[in-house]
C-alpha cells in the first residue's frame, strides 16, 4: 500500500472511532438549510482529519465538506467527507461513515471509506484494486435490471426531488427494489462489494463520491452520469453499476426524463 493510502486508512479509522463514540451521546444539531443537518460530530471529525492530513502532507490541497479545507496549488487534493450520513447519525440510524479520497490532477488515485458501526474498511488504489478489510472486491454479476437491487439518494434540498421520485417509481417497478440508505459513500462501496447492482444520484458533491467512485471502478464496475457520459468528479450526477446493467438503466433514465411533462 502506498504511504498516502496507509495514512488515509489510519486517519479514517481514527475519525471513524471518534464519530462512533460521539454517536452514543446526545448531539448538538444545527441546520445549514431546512433538512440539511450538521452536528458537532461532523465538525470534530473534520477538524481531526484536516489536522492529520495537513501534518502528513503540508503541501496538499484539502476540500472538506464543513469548510475547513486548505487551498494550495499542489497537484494533489484530498476530498474529505468527515461524516457521510449525517441525517442517519443525528437520528441514531447506524449507517454512516468517514470518506477520504485523494485526487492527482483531478483524477482520483486513492480512497478510504470507514464504516465504524460494522468495522468495515473499504480501500482502493488506482490500478491496484478495491478491498474490504483486505478482501479483494468485485462487483456483482447480475445481468439484467429485473434481477437487480439498486440504490439512490436525495440531496438535502429540494431542487431535484421531483425527477428523482419519478426515477425511483419507474425503477422500483423494473427491479428487485431500491434502497435509500442515506450515505452515498457507502452506497458506492456497496456497488463495489456486489451488494447493490447499481446506484444513482442527481446532485452529489465531490467529497461524497471521490473515494467511492474509485472503489467501483477498481472493483470492475462502471461510472458515468445518467446519460452514460464519462463521470466527472466535479459534476453533479452519478450512475455507478456493475457494468452489465449500465446500458439498460441509462435507457430507462432517458425514457423517464423524456416523458416528463414540460413545465409551464
Ligand atoms: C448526504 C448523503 C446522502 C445523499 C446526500 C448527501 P451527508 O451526505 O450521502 O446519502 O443522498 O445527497 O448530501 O450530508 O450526510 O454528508
Ligand atoms: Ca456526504
Ligand atoms: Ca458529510
Amino acid at each position: 500500500m502506498p504511504e498516502y493510502l496507509e495514512i488515509a486508512v489510519e486517519i479514517a479509522r481514527e475519525a471513524g472511532a471518534l464519530i462512533a463514540q460521539l454517536a452514543q451521546r446526545p448531539h448538538e444539531i444545527a441546520y445549514k438549510r431546512p433538512a440539511d443537518l450538521v452536528t458537532d460530530a461532523d465538525r470534530r471529525s473534520e477538524a481531526l482529519i484536516v489536522e492529520r492530513l495537513h501534518s502528513h502532507f503540508p503541501k496538499h490541497a484539502i476540500v472538506a465538506e464543513e469548510g475547513s479545507g486548505l487551498e494550495s496549488d499542489s497537484d494533489y487534493c484530498w476530498y474529505v467527507d468527515p461524516l457521510d450520513g449525517t441525517t442517519n447519525f443525528a437520528h441514531g440510524f447506524p449507517v454512516f461513515c468517514v470518506s477520504l479520497g485523494l485526487a492527482y490532477r483531478g483524477e482520483v488515485i486513492a480512497g478510504a471509506v470507514y464504516d465504524p458501526t460494522r468495522e468495515e474498511l473499504f480501500t482502493a488504489e488506482r490500478g491496484a484494486g478495491a478491498y474490504l478489510n483486505h478482501r479483494r472486491l468485485n462487483v456483482s454479476k447480475t445481468r439484467t435490471l429485473s434481477e437487480s437491487l439498486l440504490a439512490t439518494g436525495f440531496p438535502p434540498f429540494a431542487s431535484n426531488h421531483e425527477v428523482n421520485m419519478e426515477l425511483f417509481f419507474r425503477l422500483t417497478q423494473l427491479s428487485h427494489g431500491i434502497r435509500r440508505a442515506g450515505s452515498a459513500a457507502l452506497d458506492l462501496c456497496s456497488v463495489a462489494a456486489g451488494r447493490f447492482d447499481g446506484f444513482w444520484e442527481l446532485k452529489l458533491n465531490p467529497w461524497d463520491k471521490a473515494a467511492g467512485s474509485l472503489m467501483v471502478t477498481e472493483a470492475g464496475g462502471k461510472i458515468t452520469d445518467l446519460a452514460g457520459r464519462p463521470f466527472e468528479l466535479l459534476g453533479h450526477e452519478i450512475f455507478a453499476s456493475n457494468g452489465h446493467i449500465h446500458e439498460e438503466s441509462v435507457q430507462v433514465f432517458s425514457e423517464v426524463m423524456a416523458q416528463r411533462a414540460p413545465r409551464a
